[in-house]
């Protein structure tokens, strides 16, 4: 392994609260919020916090966290 995948990893445990979405820099519990204030569905939450509009990486944890808290058994 190379240096660099160390330094992408300290850099990962140093990111407090932990971001969900690098690219807009939005945290699990803002994502969280968004849902408990109404946006319930992906769409929504992409205009709410601006998660999953950059390189679309996070979709799948968005999506995850979206059904999680509306309790939607996973297909
Ligand atoms: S990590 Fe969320 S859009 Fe790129």
């Amino acid at each position: 392994m190379d240096s660099s995948f160390f330094s992408q990893v300290d850099l990962c445990q140093l990111m407090r609260p932990r971001k969900v979405c690098v690219c807009n820099q939005v945290s699990e519990e803002e994502i969280l919020t968004s849902i408990r204030n109404g946006h319930d569905t992906l769409e929504k939450l992409m205009d709410d916090t601006g998660a999953s509009t950059g390189c679309g990486t996070c979709m799948g944890s968005v999506r995850k966290l979206l059904a999680q808290e509306l309790k939607v058994p996973r297909a």
